[in-house]
C-alpha cells in the first residue's frame, strides 16, 4: 500500500508473533477450493454447533432487538449464574461482584494484565503454552519468562521450577489446566503447591481455566480458587460450552481488584456482546448441561482413539492427556523439522496438524499438536492418511 512506510507503530509490534499455523490452514483452505480433501486436526475450537437451547435464547434477545450495552461488568443474572456455577461445581463461594463478563477469555486477558502487570515485570509461563500469553504479557511490557516443562511434570510447572525461576522482577505465573497444546491436567496437589510458593512470594496467580469441563477419566479439575481465594481466574463459554464466535468469556478477580476492574472494563470494553449475554444465561440450563455432557463424552471417545492410533503409528505423548481436545505429540522418530512434517502431512497426505514451534522452544520442532475437533470417522481417515504417508517414509531409528 502506498504510504505504508510512513506509519510508525509502536516498537512491541515487534514482539508479537504470529500462529504459524495460519499460514497452514490458508493452505489446507486454497487445497479444498481446488477440490482436495482434507482433514482438519489443527483446528481449536469444538466442531459441534452451539448447544440449541443457548441459540435460541440468543436469538429471542436478537428479535426483541433492544440491544444496548449491558452494565459494564456484564448483566447481574449472568454474573450470579457464573457465580452459582463455582458453588454448584467446585464448591467455591464467589461473590457475584467479582465476576466480570469479558469478550472471550481474551478479553479477560487483557483485563487482568493490565490489573497486574507493569513494563519490565516478569510473567513465569509453561514452555509450551498457548501462544498468544506471551503476547499479551509483551503488549503491557512485561517479560514473558518461558520455563520448560515436560511430560513428568504433565507439561505444568512444579513449584521447584516457580522457586527458581522466580527473581526480584518477578510478579507472577500464568498457568493454564487443561492446557494447550498439550490437553494434561495439573494434579490438585501440584496446583496447591504452585499457589503457595506464589502465595509466600506475595505474586499473582492467574489461572486459564478455559478448557475446565472437558476432563476425562473421571476427573473434575480443581480450580486456583480452591487453593488461591486471591487468585485471577480466566474461563469462557468458547470451548467447553461451544460458544467460540460469541465472543463471551469471564474474569474473577479478588475483592480488593473490583473497583480497579471497573473502571478498567468501563474503559476497555464498554461492555461484552449484548446478545451473547443473554445467550449464555441459557448455558448453565439442565438441558444445556445435559447435551454438553454427552459432548464431552464423545470427545473423551475420540481422544481414546486417537491417542492409541499415534502411539501405534511411532509417535511419542509422554504425558496422558485428561483434559481438552489435544494431543501433543513427539515426531522427532519422523525428523526434527515440525514444519516440514505438517507441510507434507498437508501436501501429500491431505491432513492438517499444528506445528510445535507455534507453542514454544523447548522440543518445539519435534512435537506435532493434534487436535480431535472433528468426527471419529474423520479421525480414523485421518490417522489412515498418516500412515499411508509415514510408511512411504525413511524412518529415523
Ligand atoms: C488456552 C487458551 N486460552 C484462551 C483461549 C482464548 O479463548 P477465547 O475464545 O475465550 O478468547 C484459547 C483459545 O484457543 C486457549 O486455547
Amino acid at each position: 500500500m502506498e504510504g505504508g512506510a510512513l506509519v510508525r507503530l509502536a516498537a512491541r509490534n515487534e514482539r508479537i508473533t504470529p500462529f504459524m499455523v495460519m499460514e497452514l490452514l490458508a493452505r489446507a483452505q486454497a487445497l479444498e477450493s481446488q477440490g482436495r480433501s482434507i482433514i482438519h486436526m489443527e483446528i481449536g475450537e469444538p466442531d459441534f454447533p452451539t448447544p440449541g437451547p443457548v441459540v435460541e435464547a440468543g436469538g429471542r434477545a436478537l428479535a426483541r432487538g433492544k440491544l444496548g450495552y449491558t452494565p459494564a461488568a456484564g448483566l447481574p443474572a449472568l454474573r450470579q449464574a457464573i457465580a452459582d456455577y463455582y458453588d454448584r461445581r467446585y464448591g467455591v463461594a464467589v461473590p457475584w461482584e467479582r465476576v466480570f463478563v469479558t469478550p472471550g477469555a481474551s478479553g479477560a486477558f487483557v483485563l487482568a494484565l493490565a490489573l497486574l502487570v507493569e513494563a519490565g515485570e516478569r510473567v513465569l509461563m509453561t514452555d509450551p503454552g498457548y501462544p498468544c500469553n506471551r503476547n499479551f504479557v509483551h503488549l503491557y511490557e512485561g517479560e514473558p519468562v518461558l520455563v520448560p516443562v515436560g511430560g513428568d511434570s504433565n507439561f505444568h510447572l512444579t513449584p521447584e521450577q516457580v522457586e527458581a525461576y522466580w527473581t526480584e522482577g518477578t510478579r507472577g505465573v500464568w498457568i493454564a489446566s487443561p492446557g494447550n497444546p498439550t490437553g494434561t491436567v495439573m494434579e490438585p496437589g501440584q496446583l496447591e503447591a504452585v499457589c503457595e510458593v506464589v502465595g509466600r512470594k506475595e505474586g499473582f496467580i492467574l489461572s486459564d481455566e478455559i478448557y475446565h469441563g472437558l476432563e476425562y477419566g473421571g476427573i473434575t479439575c480443581a480450580t486456583a480458587l480452591q487453593f488461591a481465594p486471591e487468585a485471577f481466574v480466566v474461563n469462557s463459554f468458547s470451548k467447553y460450552f461451544g460458544m467460540t464466535g460469541w465472543r463471551l468469556g469471564w474474569l474473577i478477580v479478588p475483592e480488593g481488584a473490583v473497583e480497579a476492574a471497573m473502571r478498567l472494563i468501563q474503559n476497555l470494553f464498554i461492555a461484552a456482546p449484548t446478545h451473547s449475554q443473554y445467550a449464555a444465561l441459557a448455558a448453565f440450563s439442565p438441558e444445556t448441561r445435559e447435551l454438553l455432557e454427552q459432548r464431552r463424552r464423545e470427545f473423551e471417545r475420540r481422544g481414546e482413539y486417537l491417542y492409541h492410533a499415534l502411539i501405534d503409528e511411532g509417535f511419542g505423548i509422554s504425558s496422558r492427556p485428561e483434559g481438552a481436545f489435544y494431543l501433543y505429540v513427539d515426531c522427532a522418530r519422523f525428523g526434527a523439522d515440525c514444519n516440514r512434517l505438517c507441510r507434507d502431512l498437508l501436501e501429500r497426505a491431505g491432513v492438517a496438524i499444528t506445528p510445535g514451534l507455534d507453542f514454544g522452544r523447548r522440543q518445539a520442532n519435534t512435537h506435532l499438536r493434534f487436535a480431535y475437533t472433528t468426527s471419529l470417522e474423520n479421525l480414523k481417515e485421518g490417522v489412515m492418511r498418516i500412515h499411508r504417508f509415514l510408511q512411504r517414509r525413511p524412518k529415523k531409528s
